[in-house]
């Protein structure tokens, strides 16, 4: 416990020194870095992004359509989507807004339909990104916000959002898509042990068998506490199955899973919390230099995991997975809170990196049953029509 105060205060000193605070949107990082060296023409480039009103979704919009590509932009709102069309139009690219709330399954797969009539039959998706994705906040809040998404069975919303309903997307675009499925990510998987993704058989006949992180019904701390960890650790297992099968097809579709860092977005709740990460944050434009190195770097293979920095993987095995460890209270906590100081220091060390997953990322086993029980949860909103 000495040892973990010691480095936290050790991180704090030198992250509050010596890294300016604030961020710039530099979107010319990117052009300096970046896709140039990449030897595929964007202006022929057809990508899926969800997400695309806020934060890194937006930002990939703009990158991608600055450099000619079409983007089939998903977004829950459509005055959100008018206002993104408002400002992208004097990008060289092409975007098409699609409304798709990744909240109601039945929304998420009109779109999809939505896509597939525009790219036609022998059209094709280079790129899906999985980007979408939300946050519960403060933990200790479990009362005011409800969790059930009352449009997908009454599941557990952030789970929809940001795992099951890309699980839906991507099945039903999978067949047109030619290049890649992105799976934006967190090294906030390592929050995970995996356990509330198991499918644990029902003994009650009135609740379906599914995993503890599915469920709408769940009001305590500890399913909000690691709620966005068991969404991301979802994504990361099920780019593993998925990269799994696709091999086994002998299909060149690759399936790569990112993590922005800390990047200065809307997704931290507002206030200090907001402002406070903002002083170490990348800005938008660097989070997203993880997905784009991913798209276009040939050395990245399927199944991987991308970062730009490898100070966040460094530090996120700490992540505490429970409170108590080895019967001590708190010292997960502690324990926490020393690899979240340590994660501050990530600007020292920019670029991109293919980096490690969480043992429970590699259980082929729960990689397995998350992937089957979800083709079946999925399976009566693939036609909607
Ligand atoms: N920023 C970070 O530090 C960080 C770190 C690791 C991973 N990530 C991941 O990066 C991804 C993008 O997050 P961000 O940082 O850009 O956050 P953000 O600024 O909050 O943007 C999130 C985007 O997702 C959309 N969204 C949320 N719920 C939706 C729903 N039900 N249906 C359709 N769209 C929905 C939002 O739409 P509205 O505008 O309508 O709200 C917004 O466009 C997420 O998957 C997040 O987990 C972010």
């Amino acid at each position: 416990m000495i040892k973990s105060a010691i480095v936290i205060i050790v991180a704090l000193i030198v992250q509050w020194s010596l890294v300016q605070p604030g961020y710039q949107n530099d979107h010319h990082l990117l052009s300096s870095l970046s896709v140039s060296s990449s030897s595929t023409s964007m202006e022929h480039l057809d990508v899926v992004i969800t997400g695309v009103t806020a934060g890194l979704g937006k930002e990939l919009t703009s990158v991608l359509m600055e450099s000619g590509a079409t983007v089939y932009a998903l977004a829950r709102s459509k005055g959100k989507l008018d206002k993104l069309g408002e400002e992208m139009k004097d990008k060289k690219g092409k975007m098409i807004p699609i409304v798709c709330d990744l909240q109601d399954m039945t929304s998420v797969s009109k779109a999809a339909d939505v896509v597939l009539e525009g790219v036609g039959l022998e059209g094709k998706i280079d790129y899906l990104i999985n980007n979408a994705g939300m946050h519960y906040g403060n933990p200790f809040d479990t009362k005011s916000i409800d969790i059930a998404a009352s449009k997908s069975d009454g599941m557990d919303k952030l789970f929809v959002t940001n795992y099951l309903s890309h699980f839906l997307l991507t099945k039903k675009l999978l067949p047109t898509i030619k290049n890649m499925v992105v799976q934006v990510s967190s090294s906030y998987h390592w929050q995970s042990d995996g356990d509330m993704l198991k499918v644990e058989p029902s003994n009650d006949t009135s609740v379906p068998s599914m995993p503890m992180a599915a469920r709408g019904d769940f009001y305590d701390f500890n399913h909000r506490h690691t709620s966005y960890g068991n969404s991301k650790l979802a994504q990361v297992l099920h780019a593993k199955a998925l990269a799994r099968r696709l091999e086994k097809e002998g299909s060149g579709v690759r399936v790569v899973s990112v993590c922005p860092s800390w990047a200065a977005t809307d997704i931290a709740p507002e206030g200090f919390f907001r402002w406070f990460v903002q002083t170490f944050a990348f800005s938008p434009g660097q989070g997203i230099y993880s997905a784009l190195m991913a798209m276009f770097r040939p050395e990245v293979k399927s199944g991987d995991f991308v970062g730009n920095t490898e100070i966040v993987p460094i530090a996120a095995p700490y992540i505490s997975k429970n409170l108590s460890i080895n019967g001590v209270p708190l010292r997960g906590f502690i324990m926490d809170a020393a690899a979240q100081v340590l994660m501050m220091l990530q600007r020292f060390n920019f670029g991109w990196y293919i980096v490690g997953t969480s043992p429970e990322s590699n259980d082929v086993g729960l990689q397995e049953g998350l992937y089957e029980w979800s083709e079946k949860a999925v399976e009566k909103y693939v036609n909607v029509a």
